[in-house]
């Protein structure tokens, strides 16, 4: 990578704390180059001083460079596996022996605008039906992008990026408002947001989590960005966040390395399904 473009992220470092340089290098540049056009600065060198300047201009880059895709119950059949089985061996494992309920952890690590986080709290929900209140039930959704966080902790959609919500779903979770649907209170209060960097050397699960480790994890579509290297951090630090027998759900194009394989159960290779073995 050009030494010009390293100080574009180290900036980013030093004043946002994210860590981009794992990024997949053709994709970073065009990325980069892109919001350049934006701000209308042609020398990279006069950009990292802006990003210097303008700490604001980091947050515009960083939304620039993170790929944001995502739809409600994204590849439906890995939704629909979720709650049949998945959620309910969660459910049947975590139930208290000497009282009603027991307690459930789940994180969506790379939530983007947040269409994953609420799938799974719906499904949840859903999976609980009457026993809820009987649950401690905790999601964590991260991200490093602030303005996708921002998008996804409001729980506001446009019908159109809602084509995969069952009308029913649609009633139950959501109010219809002036340009779009909003998330229903009782199901915005299951899950918390914070930004988390999943390279960080510094923690392994989001700090928001205080110790706990997961049932369950949703990281899709979001190693795929990063070098091997990258990636084989990434998967430590997810394998440290399992609780045993916890589920791993990664992205319909993404595989595990070779150390996890012999560290993590497959349980449905084609829809890259996980679970921590001990
Ligand atoms: C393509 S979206 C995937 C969204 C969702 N998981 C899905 O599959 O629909 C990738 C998300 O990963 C986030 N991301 C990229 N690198 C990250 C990192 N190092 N730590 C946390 N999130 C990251 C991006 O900001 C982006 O929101």
């Amino acid at each position: 990578m050009a030494e010009n473009m390293e100080n574009v992220l180290a900036a980013l470092k030093a004043l946002r704390g994210v860590d981009l340089s794992g990024y997949r290098s053709d994709t970073l540049q065009r990325r980069v180059v892109a919001r350049m056009a934006q701000a209308e600065i042609a020398d990279v060198d006069e950009y990292t001083r802006r990003l210097h300047l303008d700490p604001d201009e980091c947050d515009r880059l960083i939304s620039m460079i993170a790929i944001k895709v995502s739809s409600f119950f994204r590849d439906p059949i890995v939704f629909e596996l979720t709650a049949q089985k998945l959620l309910s061996d969660i459910i049947h494992r975590n139930r208290r022996k000497d009282a009603p309920g027991g307690d459930i952890r789940v994180w969506s690590a790379g939530c983007a605008t947040g269409e994953e986080v609420w799938s799974l709290a719906i499904l949840l929900h859903q999976a609980l039906k009457g026993q809820r209140s009987d649950w401690t039930v905790q999601i964590f959704a991260t991200d490093l992008d602030p303005n996708a966080l921002a998008t996804a902790e409001t729980g506001v959609y446009p019908r159109e990026r809602l084509e995969n919500v069952k009308l029913g779903v649609l009633d139950r979770y959501f109010v219809a408002e002036e340009g779009g649907y909003r998330i229903r209170p009782f199901l915005r209060r299951m899950v918390r947001f914070s930004q988390d960097d999943l390279i960080s050397k510094q923690r392994h699960a989001p700090a928001e989590s205080v110790f706990g480790t997961f049932d369950l994890i949703f990281c899709r579509n979001v190693l795929i960005y990063y070098s091997r290297d990258v990636q084989d951090h990434m998967f430590r630090r997810l394998r440290r966040s399992l609780a045993p027998k916890g589920y791993l759900v990664l992205g319909n194009a993404e595989g595990l390395n070779t150390e996890m394989e012999s560290k993590l159960q497959t349980i449905d290779r084609m829809n890259r399904i996980y679970r921590k073995t001990r």
